[in-house]
């Protein structure tokens, strides 16, 4: 079988094709010992590792240099890696790659979790930037230029800036290009941490990529919004100020010598989706999604929030939290993405041309999940935009401060006031709350609170059995 520009998927093929015996890893054998359902057995037989002519991810020469090669090109970038740890390895090795301990580093506060590990990591210290308040979600959203060039004022040593766009939600950082044109002008790199926008690239009423508008490394999860297999992801980098050859070695160092070839093929093939995107494509995608929206608003209790990202929608249903929102639609076997308190967010399948007939009608089970709940007690939520309200400002205690202090679990009557020993993390969308070595406002427990009661799940330093929080002991 041909496959028309996909080297590394070709590659793999061709060496299936010949029939080969195994006597090396994995162990499984092409499946042969596998007891896993016999689907997933066949898959097996493609999961291979660097056998004579499937080249080697941290030497590319052959299919993978191929591969990442092509990306380089769709992406505009100098050089494009293929990653088989997500964007969380993305965003360790662009800020390895960019920072030394001690380092000063803008980051929009609202940031996933890795970005934070990635500081700590480094040994580098956070200015925390608050993102603005966005209305239309009713979430943090991103950074304004005016929040960059104050903390500049206060901070002048920053030695990079990281920011998140878009959000989770499909929120734009509309002000990006301005915010990179102040930053180089300071000789500082910017960093992107662009997870969910690998798809931008695929027709010009998407937005812009962080790329184009001259970012200097760039992390997309490929797996998130295309074709790719979770944990397959893209890092682009196009810098004056960070060199490739720092982002390949910390790559080498943070991803597996083992690295999956599925996930590496899922790459090289979700690249090949976004690259041959036509104008049918987007039409027959801009067909189901309006069909979609069309069909939802007509339904009682549902409100459609569309956001700067056409393959997010957001749902609202009357008077009901997003988690019971989740409860009734996940009950009728519809998955959301995730869900708050005021919504659901819903990723929708970016169709090609006759890809939408595949797509399942889901309108019936969502009416069937909304007269459902037009039987329950409403409830109102409160609005908790604390990110968004303090100006620039740092940690009390640094990582490697912390590391050196005692901890203790407090009732969480008592946390106010107190220093969080780890961070909070509800989960999705995976944005700390609270961070390690951040005071505990008011604001911050009563939005865990009413996290906690609306059925929200949490990572980090809290113990909803117990109700507890872990704080340091000062
Ligand atoms: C904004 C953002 N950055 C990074 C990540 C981590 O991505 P991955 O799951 O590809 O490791 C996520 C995951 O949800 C995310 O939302």
């Amino acid at each position: 079988m041909k496959y028309q520009d996909r080297p590394l998927v070709q590659a793999l093929q061709n060496f299936h094709d010949r029939k080969p015996v195994s006597f090396h890893v994995p162990g499984h054998k092409g499946g042969v010992l596998s007891n896993l359902p016999v689907t997933v057995r066949q898959a097996l037989a493609y999961d291979l590792t660097e056998l004579t002519g499937l080249d080697d991810l941290h030497e590319p020469s052959a299919a993978i240099k191929e591969a990442e090669d092509k990306l380089a090109c769709l992406y505009g970038s100098e050089r494009s890696f293929f990653l088989v740890n997500g964007s969380t390895v993305g965003n360790l090795a662009m800020l390895y790659a960019t920072v030394r301990p001690g380092d000063l580093v803008m980051v929009q506060r609202n940031a996933h979790k890795s970005i934070f590990n990635a500081l700590e990591l480094t040994g580098a210290n956070p200015v925390f930037l608050s993102p603005d308040w966005d209305e239309l979600t009713q979430t943090a959203g991103t950074v304004s230029l005016k929040t960059v060039k104050e903390a500049l004022t206060q901070y002048p040593n920053v030695k990079a800036a990281v920011f998140t766009t878009p959000t989770y939600y499909g929120i734009l950082n509309k002000d990006l290009e301005q915010i990179i044109e102040v930053c180089h002008s300071f000789s500082i790199p910017v960093l992107v941490d662009e997870a969910h926008g690998a798809h931008f690239i695929v027709h010009d009423a998407f937005p812009t990529s962080a790329l184009e508008l001259g970012a200097d490394l760039v992390v997309q999860s490929a797996h998130k919004t295309l074709p790719a297999m979770t944990m397959a992801s893209f890092l682009h980098i196009h810098s004056q100020f960070v060199k490739v050859e720092r982002v390949a070695h910390y790559l080498q160092m943070l991803q597996s010598s083992s690295p999956s070839y599925l996930l590496m093929a899922s790459l090289d093939d979700a690249r090949y989706y976004a690259e041959t995107y036509d104008e049918k494509d987007y039409e027959s995608f801009q067909l189901y999604r309006r069909n979609l929206i069309q069909d939802l608003c007509n339904l009682a209790g549902v409100e459609v929030v569309e956001t700067d990202d056409q393959l997010k929608l957001l749902i609202r249903a009357t008077g009901h939290t997003g988690f019971v929102l989740q409860k009734a639609l996940e009950m009728r076997g519809i998955y959301p993405e995730l869900a708050d308190l005021y919504q659901v967010l819903l990723v929708l399948p970016l169709v090609k041309v006759r890809d939408e007939k595949r797509c399942v009608d889901v309108v019936d089970k969502f009416k069937v999940a909304m007269d459902c709940l037009a039987e329950k007690k409403t409830t109102s939520v409160r609005l908790h935009n604390y990110l968004s309200k303090s100006s620039p400002s740092s940690v009390v205690y640094t990582a490697s401060q912390l590391h050196t202090m005692d901890m203790g679990w407090v009732n969480m009557q008592s946390a106010t006031g107190r220093v969080a020993a780890d961070a909070i993390i509800p989960y999705p969308p995976g944005i700390p709350l609270l961070c390690a070595g951040e005071r505990i406002s008011h604001e911050h427990m009563e939005q865990i609170q009413d996290l906690l009661m609306a059925g929200c799940r949490f990572q980090g330093a809290i113990n909803r059995e117990t109700k507890q929080i872990k704080v340091v002991v000062e």
